[in-house]
Protein backbone atom coordinates (compact mmCIF):
# COMPACT_ATOMS: atom_id res chain seq x y z
CA UNK A 1 0.00 0.00 0.00
CA UNK A 2 0.91 3.42 -1.20
CA UNK A 3 2.17 5.29 2.30
CA UNK A 4 0.75 9.38 3.12
CA UNK A 5 3.28 10.46 5.35
CA UNK A 6 2.33 13.85 7.54
CA UNK A 7 3.73 15.09 10.22
CA UNK A 8 4.74 18.87 11.71
CA UNK A 9 7.28 20.53 13.83
CA UNK A 10 6.42 23.91 15.56
CA UNK A 11 8.87 26.75 14.71
CA UNK A 12 9.52 27.78 18.13
CA UNK A 13 13.13 27.73 17.91
CA UNK A 14 16.28 26.07 19.34
CA UNK A 15 15.37 22.42 17.44
CA UNK A 16 17.43 19.60 18.84
CA UNK A 17 18.77 16.30 19.34
CA UNK A 18 15.41 15.23 20.85
CA UNK A 19 13.53 16.65 17.47
CA UNK A 20 15.85 14.93 15.35
CA UNK A 21 16.71 11.54 16.47
CA UNK A 22 12.39 11.55 17.86
CA UNK A 23 11.09 13.08 14.21
CA UNK A 24 12.99 14.64 11.90
CA UNK A 25 15.29 11.20 11.10
CA UNK A 26 12.19 8.85 10.40
CA UNK A 27 11.11 11.70 8.37
CA UNK A 28 13.94 11.72 6.29
CA UNK A 29 13.98 8.16 5.99
CA UNK A 30 10.10 7.75 4.95
CA UNK A 31 10.51 10.66 2.34
CA UNK A 32 13.52 8.57 0.70
CA UNK A 33 11.14 5.21 0.13
CA UNK A 34 10.14 5.97 -3.11
CA UNK A 35 6.05 5.33 -3.18
CA UNK A 36 5.63 7.74 0.24
CA UNK A 37 4.03 10.44 -0.85
CA UNK A 38 5.23 12.93 2.13
CA UNK A 39 3.88 16.34 3.30
CA UNK A 40 6.10 17.64 6.32
CA UNK A 41 4.53 20.96 7.87
CA UNK A 42 6.17 23.81 9.61
CA UNK A 43 3.14 24.09 12.10
CA UNK A 44 3.31 28.26 12.87
CA UNK A 45 -0.78 28.06 13.87
CA UNK A 46 0.23 26.28 16.95
CA UNK A 47 3.44 27.87 17.90
CA UNK A 48 1.43 30.92 19.02
CA UNK A 49 -0.37 29.35 21.39
CA UNK A 50 2.28 30.59 23.30
CA UNK A 51 3.36 33.97 22.95
CA UNK A 52 5.98 34.28 20.27
CA UNK A 53 7.95 37.43 19.09
CA UNK A 54 6.61 38.64 15.24
CA UNK A 55 9.95 38.49 14.04
CA UNK A 56 11.34 35.75 15.78
CA UNK A 57 8.81 33.74 14.73
CA UNK A 58 9.34 34.24 10.63
CA UNK A 59 13.22 33.63 11.34
CA UNK A 60 11.82 30.63 13.60
CA UNK A 61 9.57 29.50 10.46
CA UNK A 62 12.59 29.61 7.90
CA UNK A 63 15.01 27.66 10.24
CA UNK A 64 12.78 25.09 10.67
CA UNK A 65 12.46 24.79 6.56
CA UNK A 66 15.90 24.70 6.66
CA UNK A 67 16.35 22.44 9.15
CA UNK A 68 13.75 20.03 6.98
CA UNK A 69 16.45 20.29 3.72
CA UNK A 70 19.28 20.31 5.59
CA UNK A 71 18.73 16.89 6.86
CA UNK A 72 17.98 15.60 4.03
CA UNK A 73 14.51 16.28 2.68
CA UNK A 74 14.04 16.92 -0.61
CA UNK A 75 11.44 19.64 -1.50
CA UNK A 76 11.15 18.48 -5.17
CA UNK A 77 9.46 14.84 -3.62
CA UNK A 78 8.23 15.68 -0.45
CA UNK A 79 6.09 19.11 -0.24
CA UNK A 80 7.62 21.53 2.90
CA UNK A 81 4.97 24.15 3.80
CA UNK A 82 3.79 26.23 6.50
CA UNK A 83 0.77 25.95 8.23
CA UNK A 84 -1.10 29.26 8.42
CA UNK A 85 -0.68 29.82 4.17
CA UNK A 86 -3.17 26.97 3.92
CA UNK A 87 -6.11 28.54 5.25
CA UNK A 88 -8.26 24.53 5.32
CA UNK A 89 -6.34 23.87 8.76
CA UNK A 90 -7.93 26.43 10.24
CA UNK A 91 -11.44 25.98 8.64
CA UNK A 92 -11.19 22.61 9.78
CA UNK A 93 -10.06 22.49 13.08
CA UNK A 94 -13.33 24.67 13.98
CA UNK A 95 -15.53 22.27 12.72
CA UNK A 96 -13.91 19.69 14.44
CA UNK A 97 -13.57 21.42 17.50
CA UNK A 98 -17.50 21.30 17.36
CA UNK A 99 -17.62 17.01 17.18
CA UNK A 100 -14.82 16.59 20.02
CA UNK A 101 -15.67 16.50 23.56
CA UNK A 102 -14.23 18.65 26.36
CA UNK A 103 -13.66 15.63 28.31
CA UNK A 104 -11.25 13.95 25.90
CA UNK A 105 -9.31 17.30 26.10
CA UNK A 106 -9.25 17.13 29.58
CA UNK A 107 -7.26 14.01 29.19
CA UNK A 108 -4.33 15.28 27.66
CA UNK A 109 -1.43 15.58 29.63
CA UNK A 110 1.15 17.80 27.19
CA UNK A 111 -1.58 20.78 27.68
CA UNK A 112 -0.97 20.15 31.95
CA UNK A 113 2.58 20.31 31.53
CA UNK A 114 2.69 23.28 29.14
CA UNK A 115 -0.45 25.32 31.40
CA UNK A 116 1.85 24.73 34.12
CA UNK A 117 -0.02 25.61 37.78
CA UNK A 118 -2.04 28.17 36.57
CA UNK A 119 -4.71 26.73 33.90
CA UNK A 120 -6.46 30.09 33.82
CA UNK A 121 -4.01 31.93 32.08
CA UNK A 122 -3.25 29.54 29.09
CA UNK A 123 -4.96 30.27 25.74
CA UNK A 124 -7.43 28.56 24.22
CA UNK A 125 -5.72 27.99 21.60
CA UNK A 126 -3.10 25.85 24.04
CA UNK A 127 -6.19 23.84 24.83
CA UNK A 128 -7.77 22.80 21.71
CA UNK A 129 -4.38 22.57 19.98
CA UNK A 130 -4.73 18.88 19.62
CA UNK A 131 -7.65 19.73 17.68
CA UNK A 132 -5.90 21.71 14.94
CA UNK A 133 -2.85 18.98 14.92
CA UNK A 134 -6.09 16.33 14.00
CA UNK A 135 -7.30 18.69 11.29
CA UNK A 136 -3.73 18.66 9.67
CA UNK A 137 -3.51 15.34 9.44
CA UNK A 138 -6.95 14.36 8.42
CA UNK A 139 -7.04 16.94 5.75
CA UNK A 140 -4.37 15.02 3.53
CA UNK A 141 -5.89 11.90 4.15
CA UNK A 142 -2.55 10.80 5.99
CA UNK A 143 -2.28 7.05 6.54
CA UNK A 144 1.05 7.30 8.80
CA UNK A 145 2.06 10.00 10.73
CA UNK A 146 5.81 9.78 12.49
CA UNK A 147 6.01 11.53 15.48
CA UNK A 148 8.21 11.00 18.77
CA UNK A 149 7.20 9.35 21.92
CA UNK A 150 5.29 13.07 23.72
CA UNK A 151 2.87 12.95 20.33
CA UNK A 152 1.18 9.68 21.08
CA UNK A 153 -1.45 10.86 23.15
CA UNK A 154 -2.88 13.20 20.69
CA UNK A 155 -2.63 11.07 17.60
CA UNK A 156 -4.93 8.44 19.17
CA UNK A 157 -7.12 11.69 20.23
CA UNK A 158 -6.90 12.37 16.08
CA UNK A 159 -8.20 8.97 15.98
CA UNK A 160 -11.32 9.29 18.05
CA UNK A 161 -11.86 12.51 16.12
CA UNK A 162 -11.98 11.52 12.85
CA UNK A 163 -14.58 8.50 13.54
CA UNK A 164 -16.98 10.35 15.71
CA UNK A 165 -17.12 12.80 12.85
CA UNK A 166 -17.69 9.68 10.67
CA UNK A 167 -20.08 8.49 12.67
CA UNK A 168 -21.85 12.15 13.34
CA UNK A 169 -22.02 12.43 9.11
CA UNK A 170 -22.76 9.13 8.74
CA UNK A 171 -19.65 9.26 6.25
CA UNK A 172 -17.88 5.85 6.88
CA UNK A 173 -14.36 5.85 6.29
CA UNK A 174 -14.44 9.29 4.90
CA UNK A 175 -11.98 10.59 7.29
CA UNK A 176 -9.44 8.27 7.28
CA UNK A 177 -7.89 6.89 10.56
CA UNK A 178 -4.49 7.08 10.63
CA UNK A 179 -1.76 4.80 12.55
CA UNK A 180 0.95 6.58 14.44
CA UNK A 181 4.59 5.92 13.69
CA UNK A 182 6.52 6.16 16.86
CA UNK A 183 10.12 4.48 17.10
CA UNK A 184 10.22 1.56 19.18
CA UNK A 185 13.68 2.87 20.63
CA UNK A 186 14.84 6.07 21.21
CA UNK A 187 11.66 7.56 20.75
CA UNK A 188 12.10 9.82 23.59
CA UNK A 189 15.47 11.68 24.80
CA UNK A 190 16.19 13.14 27.68
CA UNK A 191 17.89 16.12 28.99
CA UNK A 192 21.66 16.10 28.93
CA UNK A 193 21.00 17.55 32.83
CA UNK A 194 18.45 15.25 33.82
CA UNK A 195 17.65 11.53 32.39
CA UNK A 196 14.26 12.25 33.59
CA UNK A 197 13.32 15.17 32.02
CA UNK A 198 12.66 15.52 27.76
CA UNK A 199 15.11 17.12 26.19
CA UNK A 200 13.38 20.33 25.16
CA UNK A 201 13.18 23.99 23.64
CA UNK A 202 11.61 25.82 26.55
CA UNK A 203 14.52 23.88 29.04
CA UNK A 204 16.05 27.36 30.47
CA UNK A 205 19.25 25.72 30.26
CA UNK A 206 21.32 25.19 26.89
CA UNK A 207 23.72 22.89 28.46
CA UNK A 208 20.35 20.38 28.73
CA UNK A 209 19.93 20.11 25.06
CA UNK A 210 22.29 19.47 21.78
CA UNK A 211 20.55 22.09 18.87
CA UNK A 212 20.65 21.15 15.72
CA UNK A 213 22.99 24.49 14.54
CA UNK A 214 25.32 23.95 17.94
CA UNK A 215 29.19 23.92 16.32
CA UNK A 216 32.09 21.60 17.62
CA UNK A 217 33.03 23.22 20.65
CA UNK A 218 29.87 23.65 21.49
CA UNK A 219 28.73 20.36 21.64
CA UNK A 220 32.29 18.96 23.16
CA UNK A 221 31.28 21.55 25.85
CA UNK A 222 28.02 20.18 26.57
CA UNK A 223 28.90 15.99 26.39
CA UNK A 224 31.58 16.44 28.52
CA UNK A 225 29.03 18.76 31.14
CA UNK A 226 26.05 16.04 30.50
CA UNK A 227 25.48 14.45 33.81
CA UNK A 228 26.30 11.06 34.74
CA UNK A 229 26.56 8.47 37.61
CA UNK A 230 29.28 8.17 39.57
CA UNK A 231 29.61 4.08 38.29
CA UNK A 232 31.64 2.79 35.31
CA UNK A 233 29.26 2.19 32.01
CA UNK A 234 27.01 -0.56 32.40
CA UNK A 235 27.39 -3.97 31.87
CA UNK A 236 24.42 -5.20 30.68
CA UNK A 237 20.60 -3.51 29.89
CA UNK A 238 18.95 -5.06 32.75
CA UNK A 239 20.63 -2.36 35.19
CA UNK A 240 20.06 0.87 32.92
CA UNK A 241 16.72 1.25 33.99
CA UNK A 242 18.06 2.83 37.61
CA UNK A 243 20.93 4.46 35.51
CA UNK A 244 18.70 6.93 33.27
CA UNK A 245 21.43 9.44 32.51
CA UNK A 246 23.69 6.32 30.87
CA UNK A 247 20.46 5.32 29.89
CA UNK A 248 20.00 8.62 27.63
CA UNK A 249 23.54 8.56 26.65
CA UNK A 250 24.16 5.12 25.45
CA UNK A 251 20.68 5.45 23.40
CA UNK A 252 21.47 9.19 21.26
CA UNK A 253 25.25 7.23 20.87
CA UNK A 254 22.80 4.16 19.53
CA UNK A 255 20.76 5.91 17.67
CA UNK A 256 22.86 7.91 15.48
CA UNK A 257 24.58 4.96 14.92
CA UNK A 258 22.01 3.24 14.03
CA UNK A 259 22.78 0.30 16.33
CA UNK A 260 21.08 -1.71 19.18
CA UNK A 261 21.59 -0.84 23.06
CA UNK A 262 23.28 -3.86 23.03
CA UNK A 263 25.47 -3.50 21.19
CA UNK A 264 26.83 0.12 22.17
CA UNK A 265 27.03 -1.78 25.95
CA UNK A 266 29.54 -4.42 24.90
CA UNK A 267 32.01 -1.24 23.74
CA UNK A 268 32.04 0.37 26.39
CA UNK A 269 31.07 -1.82 29.37
CA UNK A 270 32.84 -1.25 32.58
CA UNK A 271 35.30 1.35 30.82
CA UNK A 272 35.18 5.17 32.08
CA UNK A 273 32.46 7.67 31.69
CA UNK A 274 35.63 10.09 29.89
CA UNK A 275 36.02 7.96 27.16
CA UNK A 276 32.51 6.72 26.03
CA UNK A 277 31.99 10.68 26.11
CA UNK A 278 34.77 11.12 23.84
CA UNK A 279 32.83 8.54 21.21
CA UNK A 280 29.76 10.17 21.28
CA UNK A 281 30.74 13.80 21.17
CA UNK A 282 32.80 12.68 17.97
CA UNK A 283 29.48 10.66 16.45
CA UNK A 284 27.92 13.85 17.24
CA UNK A 285 30.05 16.12 15.25
CA UNK A 286 29.99 14.00 12.45
CA UNK A 287 26.18 13.76 12.36
CA UNK A 288 25.08 16.89 13.76
CA UNK A 289 27.90 19.46 12.20
CA UNK A 290 27.47 18.90 8.68
CA UNK A 291 23.05 19.60 9.32
CA UNK A 292 24.21 22.78 11.39
CA UNK A 293 26.49 23.69 8.22
CA UNK A 294 23.82 23.63 6.02
CA UNK A 295 21.29 25.19 7.83
CA UNK A 296 23.25 28.19 8.66
CA UNK A 297 24.00 27.95 4.42
CA UNK A 298 20.31 27.88 3.71
CA UNK A 299 19.53 30.66 6.05
CA UNK A 300 21.27 32.66 4.36
CA UNK A 301 19.23 32.48 1.33
CA UNK A 302 15.97 33.88 2.76
CA UNK A 303 14.24 34.28 -0.82
CA UNK A 304 15.41 30.37 -1.41
CA UNK A 305 13.21 29.29 1.46
CA UNK A 306 10.88 31.08 1.05
CA UNK A 307 10.12 30.09 -2.61
CA UNK A 308 10.16 26.41 -1.08
CA UNK A 309 7.61 27.58 1.40
CA UNK A 310 5.22 28.94 -0.84
CA UNK A 311 5.88 26.33 -3.78
CA UNK A 312 5.25 23.55 -0.80
CA UNK A 313 1.94 25.62 0.21
CA UNK A 314 0.10 25.78 -3.15
CA UNK A 315 0.45 21.71 -3.30
CA UNK A 316 -1.12 21.49 0.04
CA UNK A 317 -3.05 23.80 -0.75
CA UNK A 318 -4.21 21.35 -3.77
CA UNK A 319 -5.20 19.11 -1.36
CA UNK A 320 -6.74 20.55 1.85
CA UNK A 321 -9.29 22.76 -0.36
CA UNK A 322 -10.51 19.68 -1.82
CA UNK A 323 -10.90 17.88 1.57
CA UNK A 324 -12.47 20.94 3.25
CA UNK A 325 -14.78 21.68 0.52
CA UNK A 326 -15.83 17.70 1.28
CA UNK A 327 -15.87 18.12 4.35
CA UNK A 328 -18.22 21.67 4.04
CA UNK A 329 -20.29 19.54 1.86
CA UNK A 330 -20.92 17.11 4.64
CA UNK A 331 -21.57 19.30 7.63
CA UNK A 332 -24.79 20.77 5.63
CA UNK A 333 -22.80 24.14 4.57
P1 LIG B 1 7.94 20.05 18.53
O1 LIG B 1 9.25 20.69 18.60
O2 LIG B 1 7.25 20.00 19.86
O3 LIG B 1 7.09 20.57 17.43
O4 LIG B 1 8.24 18.53 18.18
C1 LIG B 1 8.58 18.10 16.88
C2 LIG B 1 8.77 16.60 16.86
O5 LIG B 1 9.89 16.25 17.67
C3 LIG B 1 7.58 15.81 17.42
O6 LIG B 1 7.37 14.66 16.64
C4 LIG B 1 8.02 15.44 18.81
O7 LIG B 1 7.43 14.24 19.25
C5 LIG B 1 9.53 15.25 18.62
N1 LIG B 1 10.27 15.49 19.87
C6 LIG B 1 10.34 16.65 20.57
N2 LIG B 1 11.12 16.51 21.66
C7 LIG B 1 11.55 15.22 21.66
C8 LIG B 1 12.41 14.45 22.53
N3 LIG B 1 12.98 14.98 23.61
N4 LIG B 1 12.64 13.15 22.20
C9 LIG B 1 12.08 12.60 21.10
N5 LIG B 1 11.28 13.27 20.23
C10 LIG B 1 11.01 14.56 20.51
N1 LIG C 1 2.05 18.75 18.01
C1 LIG C 1 3.23 18.35 17.31
C2 LIG C 1 4.46 18.60 18.21
O1 LIG C 1 4.47 19.46 19.02
C3 LIG C 1 3.42 19.11 16.02
C4 LIG C 1 2.31 18.83 15.06
C5 LIG C 1 1.31 19.69 14.68
C6 LIG C 1 2.11 17.62 14.33
N2 LIG C 1 0.52 19.11 13.76
C7 LIG C 1 0.96 17.84 13.52
C8 LIG C 1 2.78 16.42 14.30
C9 LIG C 1 0.48 16.84 12.67
C10 LIG C 1 2.27 15.41 13.46
C11 LIG C 1 1.13 15.63 12.66
O2 LIG C 1 5.41 17.94 18.08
Amino acid sequence: MRKKIFSGVQPTGNLHLGNYLGAIKNFVELSNQKDNECVFCVVDLHAITIKQDPKQLKRNIRETAATFIASGIDPNSSIIFNQSMVSAHSECAWILSCVSKIGWLNRMTQFKEKAGKDKEKASIGLYSYPVLMAADILLYDATHVPVGNDQKQHLELCRDIAQKFNNDFDALDFLKVPEPLIQKQFSRIMSLKDGLKKMSKSDPSDLSRINLTDEKDVILNKIKKAKTDPMPMPTDVMNLSARPEAENLLGIYSSLRSQGLEESINEFKGKQFSEFKERLSETLIEKIEPISREIKKLLNDEKYLDQILFNGSEKANKIASKKIKEIKQLVGF
